[in-house]
């Protein structure tokens, strides 16, 4: 890209582009959750995440500290964009009513994806994404300045891969994983657009 000048702008989103995950958490009926996220950051072991606080996942994360960080490769777009306009909230706030969000328990049905039992948490994983992450929350937090979301720290238990993006036992092979990538509302995978999100504006 050959920049030439910059503009100042007033963006409404600030998604530059983070890998999708989809973030399974326990309902209070021993059900499990599925929650589209791409606010989240890993060092070390620990796994940050953003979470807004009109929603199931951060709800449910406040009651049973225990999720599963699944994360989808760019062939489940679709998969992910059938439950984007889905919380598993019966009581929508009305922001999220006025932006189309509907009320759904069953996101995997909704999904067209399939439950795996975890080895130690509760919520199930998701056989179709390639790497599935067991995590117990360790600290929620909820900024002074900001309302609208916690920050979610949560640790490692276990790391669950595909065998075919596995290489030299533990390390992930990079040629063989992408992940699904959310730039600005769109999905990307490999550099290239494979498909939009329902509130797109562009
Ligand atoms: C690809 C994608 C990424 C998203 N990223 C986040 C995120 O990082 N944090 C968040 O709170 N919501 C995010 N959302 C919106 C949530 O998925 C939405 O609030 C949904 O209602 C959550 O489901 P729940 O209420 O059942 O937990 C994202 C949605 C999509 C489609």
């Amino acid at each position: 890209m050959n920049i030439v000048n910059f503009k100042e702008i007033k963006p409404k989103i600030m998604y530059y582009g983070t890998p999708t995950l989809l973030l399974t958490t326990l309902n209070e009926d021993g059900s499990t959750n599925i929650s589209p996220m791409s606010s989240s950051w890993a060092l070390g072991d620990c796994i940050v995440l953003g979470i807004g606080l009109g929603g199931k996942a951060i709800e449910n994360l406040k009651r049973h500290k225990e999720c599963v960080i699944n994360l989808p490769s760019p062939n489940l777009w679709r998969n992910v964009e059938r439950i984007s306009s889905f919380t598993g909230i019966r009581e929508i706030p009305d922001y999220k009513k006025e932006i189309g969000f509907t009320f759904k328990k069953d996101k995997y049905q909704a999904a067209e994806l399939t439950p795996l039992k975890s080895k130690t948490v509760l919520p199930t994983r998701i056989k179709e994404c390639p790497i599935q992450i067991e995590a117990v929350v360790k600290d929620i937090r909820i900024p002074e300045y900001n309302s609208l979301f916690a920050i979610v720290e949560t640790q490692v238990l276990h790391f669950h891969a595909a065998e075919n993006i596995v290489q030299n036992e533990n390390y992930i092979n990079p040629v063989e994983w992408s992940p699904l990538i959310y730039n600005f509302r769109h999905y990307f995978g490999l550099g290239r657009e494979i498909g939009k999100t329902f509130r797109s504006e562009t």
